[in-house]
């Protein structure tokens, strides 16, 4: 007769010994693999993250129409952003960018451009979890306090709309960073999209106007941010720059060939400048596919240092900019995922630490200290050519040339040329009352 205890006993004690080994295997596992998600957070809440890149203000616009009465900052549906995330992924510190579509170039980019620090303006003032922040000195100050810090950030450079005077009101409002170019190019730098057909060069990355810009924000102490341009306007502004720069949201191109990420010999001329890659986690950038890992976002980390070293490098998730992030990666509470990835890589704690926060403090202290050294320059009265920017939205500010009221002239001035007539006669029409009513 069929026995289960006769026939099994023996390999049953051996199955009792593999289970036990594996309970005691997996519970090993489950203590060390813990214990290394403990250890990057504990690294974190000592040195929290400052995050190069966010477009939550983005989200609102699109979702919300920027009504947010209408939500609770602490969750929100459909995005990756919110405080409670903010919280758990020991986010101290993130820059929200301003960003308008390029459609809104030469039309209006400014105003939905103020739209947008609006925003994050109110997101950061109306809700005690945040603090706005506008210098470095703020920025700690705002980590004892146990606050998020925003800082606002501008993304692409048609947003100012060639006009250094709006640069300098768009500083006014709290902005401290401008990335040159989003997709499109501008009249005075290029972008590393090939989507929109504006502004077509061969040569001139960085035109004089381009350095205008650039010398107005080292003068003001703004961060240059060269995610998003050409390789050539980005080597022009590193060549042409008193302060050091950012990449706020890029990765690197030796490891996914994108043309956003950053090439090694731009890496070291970055190096040379003193300024920061800020890591993207963005799927299509970490892979060159439509799937990634934490793994191979730390391949991106891994190359960055053995190229520059770690003190060049930061951390710029770019949430909520598009869909499509590493697998255990997808919102912005994940970030101790990836410091648990680079300890086991054997990246010490010092060198998070300036991954995690202080190199950007560098950055961002080098920035103020260029601007205290620039304080004796007036602002800049450079204006980009006429030629180069003329379109029917922009209106050269001068008293309208009044011109004979009936030739054949353009429908514009037909037009001054009919109002005209209508001021004249209803001149006419006030005196005619005035004396038939005294
Ligand atoms: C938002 O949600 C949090 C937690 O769910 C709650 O404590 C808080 O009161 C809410 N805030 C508002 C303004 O409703
Ligand atoms: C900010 O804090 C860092 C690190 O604690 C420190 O090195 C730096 O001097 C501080 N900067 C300012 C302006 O307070
Ligand atoms: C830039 O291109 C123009 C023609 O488009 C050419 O005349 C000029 O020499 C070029 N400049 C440089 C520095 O290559
Ligand atoms: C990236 O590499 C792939 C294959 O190696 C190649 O087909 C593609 O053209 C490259 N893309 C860029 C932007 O260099
Ligand atoms: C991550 O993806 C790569 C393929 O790109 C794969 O070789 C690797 O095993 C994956 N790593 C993890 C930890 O899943
Ligand atoms: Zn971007």
């Amino acid at each position: 007769m069929f026995s289960w205890k006769d026939s099994s006993g023996g390999s049953c004690s051996l199955c009792v010994h593999t289970l036990s080994a594996l309970l005691v295997f997996s519970l090993c596992c489950f203590i060390s693999g813990n214990s290394d998600i403990n250890r990057a957070k504990d690294l974190m809440v000592k040195y929290p993250l400052i995050d190069g890149h966010n477009d939550i203000a983005l989200q609102l616009r699109i979702l919300h129409n920027n009504h947010l009465s209408k939500i609770n900052l602490t969750h929100i549906h459909k995005v990756a952003t919110d405080i409670s995330r903010l919280r758990a992924g020991h986010v101290q510190t993130q820059m929200f960018a301003a960003y308008v579509l390029c459609g809104a170039q030469q039309m209006d980019a400014v105003r939905l451009t103020l739209e947008q620090i609006d925003v994050v303006r109110r997101m950061c003032t109306e809700n005690p979890e945040f603090e706005l922040v506008t210098s470095t000195q703020e920025l700690n100050a705002s980590m004892m306090k146990h606050k998020i810090a925003c800082l606002i950030s501008i993304e692409g450079g048609h947003s100012i709309d060639s006009s250094l005077p709006t640069l300098r009101m768009f500083y006014h409002l709290g902005v401290r960073s401008l990335t040159l170019t989003h997709s499109c190019n501008t009249p005075w730098a290029e972008t590393s999209s090939e989507i929109y057909d504006v502004f077509k060069r061969r040569n001139n990355s960085l035109t004089t106007f381009g350095k205008a810009v650039v010398d107005e924000m080292n003068r003001l102490g703004m961060i240059v941010d060269l995610s998003h341009t050409s390789w050539g306007t980005a080597s022009a502004v590193l060549m042409h720059s008193k302060a050091p720069v950012i990449f706020s949201h890029s990765s690197s191109f030796a490891v996914c060939n994108h043309s956003r990420n950053v090439p090694d010999w731009l890496l070291h001329k970055l190096k040379e400048n003193g300024g920061l890659i800020m890591v993207n986690f963005y799927t299509p950038f970490v892979s060159c596919k439509n799937k990634a890992n934490v793994s191979n976002l730390a391949d991106h980390f891994d190359h960055i240092k053995k190229v520059i070293g770690a003190k060049s490098i930061g951390i710029g998730g770019d949430f909520d900019g598009a869909k499509n992030y590493p697998e255990g990666l997808e919102d912005v509470s994940k970030y101790p995922v990836i410091i648990q990835e680079l300890l086991k890589r054997k990246w010490t704690e010092e060198e998070l630490a300036d991954v995690l926060r202080r190199n950007f403090l560098r950055v961002f202290e080098e920035v103020e200290k260029v601007r205290d050294q620039l304080s004796w320059k007036q602002p800049s009265e450079e204006e980009i050519p006429l030629q180069e920017v003329e379109n029917p939205c922009r209106l050269v500010l001068q008293m309208p040339v009044v011109k004979k009221v009936f030739s054949n002239q353009s429908p514009s001035f037909r037009a001054v040329g009919s109002l005209n007539l209508l001021y004249l006669s209803s001149v006419l029409l006030f005196f005619f009352f005035f004396y038939v009513l005294t």
